[in-house]
């Protein structure tokens, strides 16, 4: 069933309001997409001026991990869609808004609540995955001490393993641990690093995966009138301490490769339900392939889809969560590649922009971010080529080109 075969005009009582609960780069390409389409769009974030925010109708500075806020938020600004675009959210509060409505309006939670609430802990998406739904997984413990997490350890999962706290993302708070070593301090940077202080590790098995993709996924309505299960073409990428730093598409993989993760990724999504885009995170190695995790949103890797795709991940989703029909194809090989913040400062400047962008086939995008950080993704490069090899140099070259100044 379709959300509705029709949108109104923005501003006005017959307007199609979508909320976007985060309002980062991929909200923010999220919100043009919708933009484009005529929805009302409504942005929020915990700091002023995102880059979501930027481009919304209107926005909010909200705690998102309040619920009474957001239920307050809601209630005023009474949202057909919310769409989350981050983890860090009071799902809870999400779940009973779905479940009860908020002053007799039922906006619909993207792509449900549960599916929220299940994938920003990774204790519950795990579970899903390897006990009720049979996915190959690296192995796993959850400890709640020290000495819980070397019982894992001792117990079978041995060395190297991956520590990680079960609440955080972008590879915050987690450790790959070669030996006995590294133990301590990978509990205490996970006890650092987690979203809410604190808490429960996830200890997995190392993978010695070949190369690990993102399998997007899309839930739309198709034309049989039922929501039906759409894939786009694998993404490649490569992290460095858990964060994205490069990506391209279309991975070459075996047949028996892609079969498998398909089959995984509608699996979890299915599972999941709802309508929008999925990033299904897999690993693989030969015709191997294992469940990493999901989010039930844009991905971070699928920023390439903005150049290879007729429809970047951002307008699917867009299509996907207001019942209209998605074409995944894609359009021509291509790469991004992250440019980072490098300085710690506000109102940063970018130079060699020119220069970036001499690069063949090459776009850039600058996400407005008021504070820059180190390690902060300031930006991404994107490249088309005939081969993604090529597409991937064209991607880190013009990525290099950029060069954050002080905006003093
Ligand atoms: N069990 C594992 N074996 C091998 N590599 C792993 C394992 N778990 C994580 N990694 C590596 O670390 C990366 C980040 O892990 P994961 O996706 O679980 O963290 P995250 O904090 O959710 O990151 P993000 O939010 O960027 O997706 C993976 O993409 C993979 O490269
Ligand atoms: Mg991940």
């Amino acid at each position: 069933m379709g959300f509705m075969d029709r949108i109104g005009t923005p501003l006005s009582p017959s307007a199609t309001r979508v909320m976007l609960l985060g309002c980062g780069e991929l909200g923010k390409e999220v919100i043009i997409a919708l933009q484009r389409l005529g929805c009302e769009v409504i942005g929020v974030d915990r700091y002023a001026d995102a880059p979501g925010m930027q481009v919304a109708h209107r926005s909010h500075v909200v705690a998102m991990t309040d619920g009474a806020a957001l239920r307050a938020l809601i209630e005023k600004e009474k949202p057909h869609l919310v769409v989350p675009e981050i983890e860090a959210i009071a799902t809870a509060a999400l779940v009973e808004m779905e479940r009860d409505g908020v002053a007799g309006h039922f906006p619909e939670f993207i792509p449900t609540a549960r599916a929220a609430q299940l994938t920003m802990n990774r204790e519950g998406i795990r579970r899903l995955a390897a006990e009720e739904l049979g996915l190959p997984v690296s192995p796993y413990k959850f400890a709640d001490s020290l000495a819980e997490m070397q019982a894992a350890i001792d117990g079978g999962i041995g060395f190297p393993c991956v520590v990680k706290p079960v609440m955080s993302s972008s590879g915050k708070g987690q450790s790959l641990l070669k030996s006995q070593a590294d133990v301590q301090k990978a509990w205490d940077y996970a006890q650092a690093g987690g979203r809410v202080g604190a808490g429960r590790v996830i200890v997995e098995g190392f993978i010695d995966f070949e190369y690990e993709i993102t399998q997007l996924t899309v839930r739309a309505v198709g034309t049989s009138g039922a929501v039906e299960t759409f894939f786009c073409e694998p993404i490649g990428h490569v992290q460095v301490n858990g964060d994205y730093v490069e990506s391209w598409q279309p991975m070459a993989m075996s047949q028996v490769a892609l079969q498998k993760s398909r089959d995984i990724a509608r699996a979890i999504t299915g599972n999941l339900g709802g309508r929008g885009i999925f990033g299904v995170e897999l690993f693989v190695r030969g015709d191997q392939v294992w469940f990493s995790e999901v989010s039930p949103r844009p991905h971070d890797t699928g920023l390439v889809t903005l150049a290879t795709q007729r429809l970047s991940e951002f307008e699917l989703h867009a299509r996907a969560i207001l019942g209209l029909p998605v074409d995944t194809s894609l359009r021509r090989p291509g790469a991004s590649a992250v440019i980072y913040g490098g300085l710690e400062e506000k109102g940063i400047a970018f130079e060699g922009v020119a220069n970036a962008l001499q690069v063949p086939e090459s776009d850039l995008r600058l996400f407005g971010k008021p504070e820059s950080f180190k390690k902060r993704r300031m930006g991404v490069a994107v490249a088309n080529a005939d081969t993604t090899d090529e597409a991937r140099q064209r991607a880190k070259l013009a990525a290099s080109r950029v060069k954050p100044v002080t905006g003093k």
